[in-house]
């Protein structure tokens, strides 16, 4: 999971009134301490949550109104941890308690095929003994944006470009509420890679593309835009820039699957899209809490 957050000030609780007759607060409370919530809750929180997605763009504009902080996600909220359940609730919660200032945005683990085999349909059956809740949040995911734009001139995305996509405005016409597809503009947002060579290449992940700085410039051109901010790869030092800094990766997960050893960033964003970027290694084990059971081998692949 990478954010990216746009300017500073004011606590959560500063920014918008609660829901009425909701009681949101105390879920997200109950969230950040990592306890369960009830399958009762998960389902009207997922429906609450659909609500308010449904009507988001698929390129979801983030900016103004300064000087509150809004919070952008880059996507793959889940499979990788023993808390997936929480963290997408919390991150669900957050977004239908304080919808203005809260940006989700589909990674490639948002997808019913790939949680089933990458851990999160596992955590949602082991937590809950059923695969209902499981089903709640993958029908939400097909309701997330595939990207966003901040301040008309950074795109933010989970993955990467697409060779079917040349402009915003392609993007915006995409079919989003589905299961992430095989191929094509919709899967490439959210499993390409940038990589130094010349315009395309095959990905080794075997969906998406690889894309060069050529790629990338003629993208930023056509578009007016001055950065892609995206996620999906692994980076030591939670951040790396790449193509004279038209293109960077965040990375928000430290010590990633809790043996990786990387640090991770928030790149923050001031009123004039100045960038800096806020550093975080993991929290201690003993402020975490203990796992359920060990990680299996497949949260490595
Ligand atoms: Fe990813």
């Amino acid at each position: 999971m990478s954010a990216l957050l746009d300017s500073s000030p004011p606590t959560p609780t500063q920014l918008t009134p609660p829901t009425p007759g909701s009681d949101l607060d105390s879920q997200i409370t109950r969230l950040m301490r990592c306890e369960y919530l009830r399958e009762s809750e998960v389902k009207v929180l997922c429906q609450k949550a659909r609500e308010i997605l449904v009507d988001e763009s698929n390129l979801f504009k983030v900016g103004g109104a300064c000087p509150t902080r809004n919070y952008l996600f880059l996507g793959d909220f889940v499979d990788r941890g023993y808390y997936s359940v929480e963290t997408f609730l919390l991150l669900l919660a957050l977004k239908v308690r304080y919808p203005d200032r809260i940006t989700l945005i589909r990674g490639n683990h948002e997808s019913r095929q790939i949680t089933q085999v990458y851990g999160f349909y596992d955590e949602c059956l082991r937590k809950y003994g059923s695969v209902n809740v499981w089903r709640y949040c993958t029908e939400i995911f097909d309701y997330l944006s595939l990207s966003a734009i901040v301040e008309d001139r950074i795109f933010c995305v989970h993955g990467g470009l697409s060779p079917s996509i040349n402009t915003l405005d392609q993007i915006r016409v995409i079919d989003r509420k589905q299961e992430v597809p095989h191929d094509g503009a919709m899967c490439d947002l959210m499993w390409s890679d940038p990589e130094e060579i010349e315009g395309w290449g095959l990905s080794p992940r075997g969906a998406g593309y690889l894309f060069g700085g050529d790629v990338v410039s003629m993208f930023n051109t056509t578009n007016s835009l001055t950065l892609i901010a995206r996620a999906h790869q692994l980076v030591m030092e939670g951040h790396r820039s790449m193509f004279d800094d038209a293109l960077v990766t965040v990375w928000s997960a430290p010590n990633y699957c809790y043996r990786c050893g990387n640090v991770a960033a928030i790149l923050e964003l001031d009123e004039n899209l100045e960038r800096s970027y806020k550093i975080f290694e993991a929290a201690p084990q003993e402020a975490r809490g203990i796992p359920l059971k060990n990680p299996s081998p497949e949260y490595f692949m």
